[in-house]
């Protein structure tokens, strides 16, 4: 058996998971891509060195930053998981992941419309960085399209979404605002870390670069920070520019880990989707709770579309309390045993976090109305474990 390097997209999402990145000229006898460690690559020739470095093609060796066949080996495995991806760049963590794809496309006296529901940072980015950089950015909120119709037609360079939504799990008509966003000759950007490639082909229904925090999922075990950015063929050239630009590289340390948590993602993101949709279930049963964001639910707005384009979840949701005390979300956070409070997600084990989405939004209403509210990240414990945490917490509300 030889390990999955080149051309096998014909395969299953999970075997591809399995296979990607090992290629046996990579990985020699030994299962895994072993750690190699470089700053210095070294030639049996200055005519080697001379050619190396005017060449700049994936997969040669030339210098560290450029990586070596650990990071290579992971690249690779995330652009066989990506339908439509010409390559994957890797990045030292998600935020540096969705710098790198604005600064691919973006430049002075361009404008961005942006999510309202887009992860804070993402927001802050948009607000801070590239208003500093001459990048004027307009929110718009993902359901009302006539809306963001006419801000396209006014003119933009590119569209940033994020499906579902950070905090909150609004889900969005991704190849609806994608498709228009081409039609008026914008790029589409979008955060795709909830549902990974395994979840959501993101290139396929029509975005141009999709960015990933692999501290999530793929890393798997809250122990890594890491980001990708894959594209076809034409942006995928402008990502990897940048990045060479920007100086980013993964350390190949860091790239064995999320390798290794990548191998196992799909079983974990189906046993988080299938615990999380059973929490989410039973949490709108009770009366301390006043609506739950979830689109794995039926009963959530987004559940159609999340059922139409979404081949899969993952274990991250929100909740409102149906209480007016804004210490309520703490008091309910501090009385779980089973969950640690902390930033972050897609690990496997369990986080609660009390959260004010309504501080992130210029233009959408926030759908907890102001009541106190918490993200839980379902991790790989029995659920009935957590439903017991859960109901002996809510007796705090
Ligand atoms: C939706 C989303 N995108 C991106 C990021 C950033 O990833 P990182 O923490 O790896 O920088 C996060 C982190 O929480 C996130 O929730």
């Amino acid at each position: 058996m030889s390990g999955g390097g080149g051309d096998e997209k014909h395969l299953k999402p999970a075997t591809r998971v399995v296979r990607g990145g090992r290629r046996p000229e990579w990985t020699g006898p030994v299962v895994n891509p072993p750690v190699w460690r470089a700053s210095t690559h070294l030639y049996q020739t200055d005519a080697e060195r001379q050619a190396a470095g005017g060449n700049n093609a994936d997969g040669q060796f030339f210098y560290g930053r450029r990586g070596a066949p650990t990071q290579w080996a992971l690249a690779e495995a995330l652009t066989q998981l990506e339908p439509g991806a010409a390559g994957t760049v890797l990045f030292p963590s998600g935020v540096a992941a969705i710098a790198g794809a604005m600064l691919a496309v973006l430049k002075p006296g361009d404008r961005l419309l942006m999510t309202d529901n887009a992860y804070d940072p993402t927001r802050s980015m948009a607000t801070g960085l590239l208003t500093r950089l001459g990048v004027e950015t307009t929110f718009f909120d993902p359901r009302d399209v006539d809306t963001y119709r006419a801000l396209l037609s006014a003119g933009a360079k590119a569209v940033w979404l994020e499906a579902p939504g950070s905090l909150t799990f609004e889900m969005t008509d991704v190849p609806l605002l994608a498709a228009l966003a081409r039609e008026h000759g914008a790029v589409t950007l979008v955060d795709n870390t909830w549902a990974s490639p395994l979840g959501f082909a993101a290139l396929e229904h029509g975005c141009d670069i999709v960015t990933m925090s692999l501290s999530k999922h793929v890393g798997g075990h809250s122990d890594l920070m890491m980001g990708s950015a894959s594209a076809g063929k034409r942006w995928y050239a402008a990502l990897r520019r940048v990045s060479q630009e920007l100086g980013q590289v993964v350390s190949p340390d860091d790239a064995a880990l999320a390798a290794r948590g990548l191998r196992t993602m799909g079983v974990r993101l189906e046993a988080q989707t299938r615990a999380a949709l059973q929490v989410a279930q039973w949490l709108e049963t009770r009366p301390q709770v006043a609506a739950v964001f979830c689109p794995l639910l039926p009963s959530d707005a987004g559940h159609a579309l999340w059922q139409r384009d979404f081949t899969g979840g993952c274990g991250l949701f929100s909740f409102a309390l149906a209480s007016d005390d804004p210490a309520a979300s703490a008091r309910v956070a501090d009385a779980l045993a089973l969950f640690g409070i902390g930033y972050s997600w897609g690990g496997y084990e369990s986080l609660a976090l009390p959260i004010s989405p309504g501080s992130y939004r210029s233009v959408m209403p926030c759908p907890t109305g102001g009541a106190p509210a918490l993200r839980l990240s379902i991790g790989l414990e029995d659920p009935a474990d957590l439903i017991a945490d859960l109901a002996r917490a809510l007796e705090q509300v």
